[in-house]
């Protein structure tokens, strides 16, 4: 690898980063372990176009860390892995390729476990476990938790709710006016719990299909221009569930919303975007901290899915957005890195019990 853009696999504290490729099939992968402290890695695989390999390399390595953060602050005993394939998953996306790449994920024994992300479905997990056991999101027909969408979103909307309760001192929603921005799987359930809490939404995509299925579902639904229009309008809430990257420097100067509690990843622009939402006294959940519930829901499957045992853990993000933030006050940081900070202090303290030996 040559050039500036070069980002080394041993710069970020990974423990495991495995290249796999396999000609015939055209496989070209990533997996990425960022830390099995607390268990194996459990992450989704990324299908993406990615430029070149360098871009692919970079993706899997920051998403393989935040998955480990994201798993210690829900108290699952999952360390961070995460892994990308190279490709267009509309051209390239084939049965051999898929079971290629199962097959370097069973070469790694457990120590990582896959699901979907962006690019792959359940039908695609029950393809690669024809070639490994160590898969998760697989479809309800093979016994798994299907759309990950529905507890990512309820889980978003308990994380308002704290988020609510902490500013407002209640944490209905109702009357409350509430922007989401992307309504693709994770902002259409939303969508649909603040409706029934009683909230007023405003909603832009840039898929005109998603903005009308969500409007013949929920009439009362607004809809805007663009995401720089719904970001302008008077909102109490602001909800990113589109892509990474949506709380930059302009954004944040235009809300005028109190609490910002979405869906998506990585919504931090860059380092810093945190303090500027606290300047303008601005609440940001942290996304890690509230759009954990589709981790939940596919780790259940660890143990053979139920969605009530699911949905009753992801009930409890609830409770972890509360304490994300009274702990940033009382410590007087941004929420982001009071989540970082109970995140590491789970790593340490119970990743540190494998070293206590068992005979
Ligand atoms: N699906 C899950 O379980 C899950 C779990 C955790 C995090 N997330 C994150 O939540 C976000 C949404 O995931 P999803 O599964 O709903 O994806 P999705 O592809 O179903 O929906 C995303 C929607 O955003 C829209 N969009 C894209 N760019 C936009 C823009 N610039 N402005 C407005 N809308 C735009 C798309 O048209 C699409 O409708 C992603 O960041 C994803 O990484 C998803």
């Amino acid at each position: 690898m040559v050039g500036s853009t070069m980002v080394s696999p041993f710069g970020g504290g990974h423990e495991q980063v495995v290249f796999c490729q396999d000609e015939q099939s055209g496989l070209k992968a990533i997996v990425a372990v960022w830390s099995t402290a607390l268990g194996p890695g459990l992450g989704g695989t990324r299908f993406y176009p990615y430029a070149d390999e360098h871009a692919a390399l970079a993706d899997v390595l920051a998403l393989s860390r935040a998955m480990a953060y994201k798993a210690s602050l829900a108290g699952l005993d999952l360390g961070g892995g995460k892994a990308v394939i190279i490709g267009d998953p509309r051209r390239d996306k084939s049965e051999a390729r898929l079971r290629a790449y199962g097959r370097f994920v069973e070469s790694l024994n457990g120590r990582y476990y896959t699901a979907c992300d962006v690019g792959t479905f359940p039908e695609d997990m029950d393809v690669i476990a024809r070639e490994t056991s160590y898969v998760t999101g697989r479809t309800t027909a093979h016994g798994g938790a299907g759309d990950s969408s529905v507890l990512t979103a309820f889980g978003v909307f308990q994380g308002m709710r704290a988020s609510a309760e902490f500013i407002w001192g209640t944490p209905s929603l109702s009357g409350r006016r509430v922007g989401v921005a992307g309504v693709g799987k994770v902002g259409r359930h939303l969508v649909g719990h603040l409706i029934e809490d009683g909230a007023d939404v405003v909603v832009t995509d840039v898929d005109p299909r998603a903005v009308d299925a969500v409007q013949a579902a929920y009439p009362s639904v607004k809809a805007v221009a663009d995401t720089a229009s719904l970001v302008r309008e008077p909102l109490d809430v602001y909800a990113p569930c589109a892509l990474g990257g949506a709380l930059d420097d302009e954004t944040v100067a235009a809300l005028s919303a109190r609490i910002v509690c979405g869906g998506a990843n990585n919504q931090l622009a860059h380092t810093g975007t945190e303090d500027l939402l606290s300047q303008r006294e601005i609440v940001y959940a942290p996304d890690y901290c509230v759009n954990a519930g589709g981790l939940i829901q596919v780790a259940d499957e660890l143990d053979g899915f139920s969605f009530e045992r699911a949905k009753a853990r992801a009930e409890r993000i609830y409770a972890t957005t509360l304490d994300v933030l009274h702990r940033a006050k009382d410590e007087g940081v941004a929420p982001s890195t009071a989540a970082d900070r109970i995140a590491e202090q789970r790593m340490r303290e119970v990743g540190r019990l494998r070293g206590v030996w068992l005979p």
